[in-house]
């Protein structure tokens, strides 16, 4: 590919792949650990099961083989990868990046650029946008971006955010869009605030819980107001084939959504339908493996894209604390339809075990120690 064919239409995702970590733990078990009604986790919150990583597992291990799963299924060789860049808010140095983990694994070396995004849950999204951006600048000229995001989401014990802990990893090849095309307009939002963050030297992060809430749909109200424009609302979104979020946990996708449509002025019913069909559908792997931050968001589109028509397209809403959100617009292309990434979490889901509460204190004793 030239850099004239760099154009809108012509650059997006050429191969997915994903990966979750070897344990889940269902919610209701950890409500018996802290004395919660089970139903404030399963319907209060929205959520099922959560990701768990093993002690010697994490966000490299789960990003090499998101990584491996993509580059099996894309057509190019790995001598076109000319750029892997990791999001996570999950590094494990404060210099060297986790790309240079990763691509160790993946024998990627030479005329490569490697690097580490942080911005919260955002930083998945602020990787894919870099790459995009790359092709579309003409400096990638013939080569691929390799796009990795990653986490491990651990709260401290008994923090209100436990019930949505989780982990996962989605590895995107920027390239020809074979799966979809991605608009080069997006519309991002940021205000400074600390809503959660996680300073220096500490294991888990600080959570202004509620705050962190009016943030997100702050920014959502924002960015699908830019998106909209001065269209019919309605219109634009039920025209969409799937609305994707980042998901902390489903009910705050839900809360968000109800509260843009009532920035748009429509009542409950139509905000919840649309919700109903448009968006609710494409958080089940979400369900089943908790808020992966910066892997959330990207697990929903993967979800959602699974299955489209090319042409069909749908939006995709970032959100990182701190706070940072983009809303993007994906077109489906050919190979969409065939959805063959999905196969990445029915094994996963299928070849994981599911631990107790017992379990889970253990593993989190365990952690705690190595982390210590
Ligand atoms: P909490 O304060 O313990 O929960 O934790 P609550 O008291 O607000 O209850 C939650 C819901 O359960 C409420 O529903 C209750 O009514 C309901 P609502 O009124 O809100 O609709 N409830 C019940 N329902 C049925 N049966 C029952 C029952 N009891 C209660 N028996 C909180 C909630 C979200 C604060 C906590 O989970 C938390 O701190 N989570 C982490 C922060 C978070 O996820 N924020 C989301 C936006 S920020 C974001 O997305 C970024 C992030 O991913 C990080 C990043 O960017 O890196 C987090």
């Amino acid at each position: 590919m030239t850099a004239d064919a760099n154009t809108f239409d012509s650059i997006g995702l050429a191969s997915i792949g994903l990966s979750l970590p070897p344990l889940a733990l269902p919610v209701e078990e950890l409500a018996k650990l802290r004395g919660q009604d089970p139903k404030k986790y399963t319907l209060g919150l929205g959520c099922q099961e959560m990701s768990l990583c093993p002690a010697d597992f994490g966000a490299v291990e789960m990003a090499v083989e998101a990584a491996r799963r993509a580059l099996g299924r894309w057509d190019g060789e790995l001598d076109r990868i000319g750029m892997i860049v990791v999001g996570t808010e999950s590094a494990i140095d404060m210099s060297r990046p986790l790309s240079a983990w990763v691509a160790d694994e993946l024998g990627l070396r030479g005329a490569v650029r490697s690097y580490e995004v942080k911005h919260a849950c955002y930083g998945g999204t602020v990787a894919l946008r870099q790459a995009l951006e790359w092709k579309l600048s003409g400096a990638a000229g013939d080569k691929a971006a390799l796009v990795i995001a990653t986490d491990v989401a651990l709260y401290a014990l008994s923090d209100p955010g436990e019930p949505t802990q989780g982990a996962g990893a989605v590895a995107m090849i920027v390239d020809q869009p074979h799966i979809a095309a991605i608009d080069p307009i997006s519309h991002p939002w940021s205000e400074p605030a600390f809503d959660f963050w996680r300073p220096v030297g500490e294991s888990f992060p600080r959570v202004d819980g509620k705050f962190s809430l009016d943030c997100y749909k702050t920014a959502a109200e924002n960015c699908f107001k830019a998106f909209v424009g001065d269209d019919n609302a309605e219109r634009k979104l039920s025209e969409l084939a799937a609305i994707c979020f980042h998901v902390p946990f489903p009910k705050m996708v839900k809360k968000a959504f109800l509260h843009v449509g009532e920035s748009f002025g429509w009542d409950f019913e139509l905000a919840n339908e649309i919700f109903s069909q448009k968006i609710d559908p494409n958080m089940g792997w979400n369900r089943q493996c908790g808020n992966a931050y910066t892997a959330s968001l990207w697990m929903s589109v993967a979800e959602a894209l699974a299955g489209l028509e090319g042409g069909q397209q749908i939006v995709a809403f970032s959100y990182g604390s701190g706070f940072g959100a983009e809303l993007l617009t994906l077109t489906a292309g050919p190979e969409a339809a065939a959805g063959t990434w999905a196969a990445d979490i029915e094994s996963d889901l299928d070849s994981r075990t599911h631990i107790d509460a017992a379990g889970y204190e253990e593993l989190r004793n365990v952690r705690l120690a190595a982390s210590a």
